[in-house]
């Protein structure tokens, strides 16, 4: 129903992680090359548990390749710099999820091209950086498939 996309994701563990939340919402997920591991990497197997052969991924060699491939679909950018809240936005099925990478957040070439209603953020409070990615992804999949009535899901 919704696409998450990782844009070089640089820790295996979390996108493990990642990948079990697809597995278990149905979401596909997409990683955008470079990587900051391996696909072998074990700590990558060992947080997705057995969910990798049960995640639908795709791996793209870089941003222009992936935005072709989700070309007609909704974008929605997940960033620190986000315009408007995560939960006041009604969430449709196609629609693609984008996050950053852990230290670097997600590059103003990549930004840069996406109106200020399609980045979004997640409150904290004031003074703090940001959240960890597997959770921010979680947050946002789980409030947009909610919205969608847990389509499917038991
Ligand atoms: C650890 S954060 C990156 C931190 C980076 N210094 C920044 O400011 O974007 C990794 C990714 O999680 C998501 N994220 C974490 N906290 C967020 C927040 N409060 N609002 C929106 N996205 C957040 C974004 O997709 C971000 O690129």
């Amino acid at each position: 129903m919704f696409d998450i996309v990782l844009y070089e994701p640089e820790i295996a563990p979390n996108t493990g992680n990642v990948m079990r939340l697809a597995a278990n919402t149905g979401a596909r997920l997409h990683l955008v090359r470079p990587l900051g591991f391996t696909l072998s990497d074990r700590t990558l197997a060992r947080a997705g548990l057995d969910y990798g052969t049960r995640t639908a991924m795709t791996v793209h060699d870089d941003w222009p390749a992936c935005l072709a491939h989700f070309s007609g679909q909704r974008l929605l950018a997940v960033t620190t710099r986000g315009k408007i809240r995560y939960d006041s936005i009604q969430y449709l099925a196609g629609d693609v999820l984008l996050f950053g990478p852990e230290t670097r957040g997600l590059p103003a070439v990549v930004l840069d091209g996406l109106p200020d209603n399609r980045r979004l953020r997640l409150p904290m409070l004031a003074g703090n950086r940001s959240l960890n990615l597997s959770n921010a992804v979680a947050i946002v999949v789980y409030e947009a498939w909610r919205q969608c009535g847990f389509d499917k899901g038991a």
